[in-house]
């Protein structure tokens, strides 16, 4: 019995020093250097768009790069080649395989290297109404072409929704 107890003490003891008290300090300064490294320089969050969560913001924002410390501000998400970005999130809350371009004036979200893009989305392979070899312009902007007309691609996507819902963001 005495045995039983001091097996559960000992394991309970452990458990307690056995908490990573470190990693929790470690996320916060991950957090802290991530907000100061993703906004640029000479980005200053308009008045009013200050927030600690997206429903802080007007209807079509959201709240990026807020921490627990300092605020963040109400910006779009954008889809891949909108314009307009000034983070990395802003892309990834809409596709996570993209990311802002800010070599290009206005900025856009680019799908990443290794996907191509089509209809505002990221795709891991051109898919069955499209060529399949992706064409890439001398950007790196690598693109899907379409061999069926529009109206017809779209409704292929629509009829194979679900089946399609891994094949892009
Ligand atoms: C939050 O602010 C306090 C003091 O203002 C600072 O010591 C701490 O490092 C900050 N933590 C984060 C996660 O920014
Ligand atoms: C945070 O940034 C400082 C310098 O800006 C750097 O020395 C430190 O290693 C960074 N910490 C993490 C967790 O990236
Ligand atoms: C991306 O957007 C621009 C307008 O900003 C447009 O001219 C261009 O055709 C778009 N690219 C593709 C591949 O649709």
């Amino acid at each position: 019995m005495i045995s039983v107890w001091m097996t559960f003490f000992t394991s309970l003891i452990i458990s307690i020093v056995a908490q990573p008290w470190y990693q929790i300090t470690q996320a916060e300064e991950t957090a802290t250097n991530t907000s100061l490294l993703q906004f640029p320089p000479d980005f200053k969050c308009e008045a009013g768009k200050e927030c600690s969560t997206t429903l802080d913001c007007s209807t079509g924002l959201s709240c990026f790069q807020a921490t627990s410390n300092s605020s963040g501000c109400c910006l779009k998400a954008l889809k891949p080649n909108e314009t307009g970005c000034f983070l990395d999130d802003q892309c990834k809350r809409a596709c996570e395989s993209s990311h802002c371009d800010k070599i290009q004036s206005p900025a856009r979200c680019l799908c990443d290297s290794g996907r191509h893009f089509l209809f505002n989305k990221c795709w891991k392979k051109c898919p069955e109404f499209a060529l399949s070899e992706p064409i890439t312009d001398e950007k790196g902007f690598s693109r899907c072409v379409l061999k069926v007309d529009t109206g017809a691609a779209l409704n292929y996507m629509r009829r194979f929704r679900r089946q399609l819902r891994s094949a892009f963001c």
